[in-house]
């Protein structure tokens, strides 16, 4: 019922030059599959380019970024709003990850201004939760995760809600090698998609897709799809090497 949706998080990675190879090179290899749905969300100064090749070689490829500002124009020097995404033609926006929390400050709040001036203009926000390994440690997760998700969800409602995709993403597990087992981070989605239920109803819940990111790679994907709960990835590191993006998604 819910479409497998494996989306590359590119980071702080790649000139829009060295993107564009990559991007060929991914065309090349690349076999549209319509049974799971697949973007990349390379930085912002690589969107048109990789945009111009997805369109040019027809790629059943969809098009993230990897942050925006809520504001809709103005005096906030260095900033990209959401009007300068869809003009892109980007579809969906990477809001709250942990990085932006930890280096930039983010707090639910921000993010909740950002994925709701996210569905104001029709971009689908993929929004990050996750807990640190302190937290966990203390058998504090699920309640903090809760607690992410709900005030991140503050006025959102049930129309915008079929247009989110929710990644929970461990910090501890982003980049170091170490990933969640698929137990513990199934038993998280399934606890992220009864609060959903709690706050938009069992239709809704059933929905909506719930990815999971922190070290994803060929060699695990494959037991994390099999999971109840898990409907995709967030790929890091492993999206940014063709041959490891293919397998992911072949997974
Ligand atoms: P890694 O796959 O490199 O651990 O990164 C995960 C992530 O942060 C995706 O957003």
């Amino acid at each position: 019922m819910r479409i497998p949706f494996i989306a590359g998080n590119w980071k702080m990675n790649m000139t829009h030059i060295q993107a564009v190879s990559f991007m060929q090179d991914l065309g090349y290899k690349f076999k549209n599959k319509n049974d799971c749905e697949i973007a990349v969300c390379p930085p912002a100064t690589a969107l048109k380019s990789v945009k111009t090749i997805i369109d040019g070689d027809g790629m059943d490829i969809k098009l993230g970024a990897q942050n925006m500002y809520f504001e809709f124009s103005g005096a906030f020097t260095g900033e990209i709003s959401p009007e300068m995404l869809k003009a892109l033609d980007v579809e969906y926006v990477i809001i709250g990850h942990s990085e932006r929390r930890q280096y930039f400050y983010e707090t639910n709040e921000i993010v909740n201004k950002k994925i709701n001036a996210a569905f104001k203009i029709g971009l689908k926000p993929i929004m990050c939760i996750g807990e640190s390994l302190d937290i966990r440690e203390k058998g504090n997760a699920e309640e903090f995760v809760i607690n992410q998700l709900t005030e991140c969800l503050s006025e959102v409602d049930d129309e915008d809600i079929r247009c989110l995709t929710i990644a929970y993403e461990p910090i501890w597990a982003i980049g170091t090698g170490r990933n969640a087992t698929p137990e513990d981070a199934n038993n998280m989605c399934n606890a992220i998609r009864s609060r959903i239920k709690e706050l938009y109803g069992k239709k809704n819940s059933e929905e909506l897709r719930i990815l999971y990111g922190g070290s994803v790679k060929p060699s695990n994907i494959s037991e994390l799809m099999n999971m109840s709960d898990i409907d995709g990835a967030l790929v890091g590191g492993a999206s940014l090497k063709v041959d490891d993006f293919l397998a992911i998604i072949n997974y």
